[in-house]
């Protein structure tokens, strides 16, 4: 298995390093070798080298057979170039069109809402990832005056949106799931999310063992918050995904909890915390590692790896439980200190 690693920059080279240390480890304990290949693309070297990442950079990743990356995002990089170039660029480079973001809790006490525990909050988020808002269509007329015209365009097409839907169809027919529910702004947004309503009435007509539902984005959230417990699977354009996955996380514990993929089923396919860079926390041991541990057992997991990926969840689990953990899930382990602990979970 040949892995490409990207730290990036901030907390997502702390957390990296320790996603690196329980692959390691899970190799070890099945006899197996990961061949991973650290990129340096991130701020620093852009800032040393003006290179976001090189004229291949995209050819490069597509002969790994994954890739996990940290974070980007960098007060020295104001526009976000790189993070755009290597981050975004590759989601639409490599059509990575499946943001797949799980919210589980793994503790009652990390919930920060009243009264819920593991058993409510369990679903997963399918936010579409190749266009929406993101694909920087637009520009800004008369800038930096008082007549500044600035236009970001949403892109909705039939084969993204489709895709995406059927997608999240397919992951509950395969895991026994019964609703999946839809979330747009068509009220509003009438053209666009009108294709979105169309398309997912037209999917879900061929699962009739599955029940659709929908809400709007604002009624959306605020279920989240009100009555977790009846989402199973919730499929959403890209901002709105970026959004109630921040949410999504907060359920679980916080950012450094939640792990993501990004996936083109069958391809070389990226792996990332839901979180960023927290240049904040930077550098001093800190963060909490796990959301990068969970994304790397979600990699081992897509490439067909699903012993060792069980394993990495339940050494995790298991660390969550014996409260060695980072400060702030309620431990007092700093992040290399949290990541050995789960480490040496799979070399016992
Ligand atoms: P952020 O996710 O970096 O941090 C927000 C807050 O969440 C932090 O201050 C901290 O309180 C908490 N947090 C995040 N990760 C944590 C962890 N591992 N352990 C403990 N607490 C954690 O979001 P931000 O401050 O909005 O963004 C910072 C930079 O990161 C920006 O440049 C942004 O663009 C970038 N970013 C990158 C990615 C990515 O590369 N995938 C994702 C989100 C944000
Ligand atoms: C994420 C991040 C990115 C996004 C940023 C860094 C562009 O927030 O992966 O959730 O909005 O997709
Ligand atoms: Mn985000």
């Amino acid at each position: 298995m040949r892995i490409a690693v990207i730290p990036g920059d901030g907390i997502g080279k702390e957390v990296t390093a320790e996603a690196v240390k329980v692959l390691h480890a899970v190799a070890k304990k099945f006899g197996r070798t990961f061949e991973l290949e650290h990129l340096p693309w991130s701020a620093d070297h852009y800032v040393q080298t003006g290179e976001t990442l090189p004229a291949n950079g995209y050819d490069l990743l597509r002969q790994f057979d994954a890739i996990l990356i940290g974070a980007l995002g960098d007060p020295r990089v104001p526009d976000n170039r790189h993070a755009r170039e290597i981050l975004l660029g590759t989601r639409f480079e490599l059509d990575l069109y499946v943001n797949y973001r799980p919210v589980k809790l793994l503790a009652e006490r990390l919930c920060p809402l009243k009264d819920r525990g593991p058993s409510d909050v369990k679903f997963v988020v399918f936010r579409e990832n190749t266009e929406g808002v993101y694909v920087s269509i637009g520009g800004r007329f008369k800038p930096n005056t008082d007549d500044e015209v600035a236009i970001q365009e949403e892109i909705n097409t039939y084969k993204g949106v489709h895709r995406i839907i059927r997608h999240a169809f397919e992951y509950a027919q395969k895991h026994g799931l019964t609703r999946v529910c839809m979330a747009d702004k068509s009220n509003a947004m009438t053209q666009g999310h009108a294709l979105w309503q169309r398309v997912f009435k037209e999917v879900a007509a061929q699962y009739p063992g599955i029940t659709p539902t929908h809400y709007y984005i604002d009624a959306l959230v605020m279920y989240m918050v009100l009555d977790p417990g009846q989402f199973e699977v919730i499929v959403t354009n890209n901002l709105f995904g970026d959004i109630i996955t921040d949410l999504g996380a907060t359920f679980q514990g916080g950012l450094g909890m939640a792990a993501s993929g990004n996936i083109h089923p069958g391809r070389t396919s990226m792996f990332e915390p839901v979180h960023g860079s927290a240049p904040k926390f930077a550098g001093k041991n800190i963060a909490n590692p796990i959301g990068a541990i969970a994304s790397a057992a979600m990699l081992l997991e897509t490439l067909g790896a699903t012993e060792e990926a069980a394993a990495i969840e339940a050494a995790v689990l298991k660390s969550v439980e014996d409260n060695q953990v980072t400060s702030d899930i309620g431990g007092t382990l700093g992040t290399r200190e949290a990541g050995d602990y789960i480490a040496e979970i799979l070399k016992a």
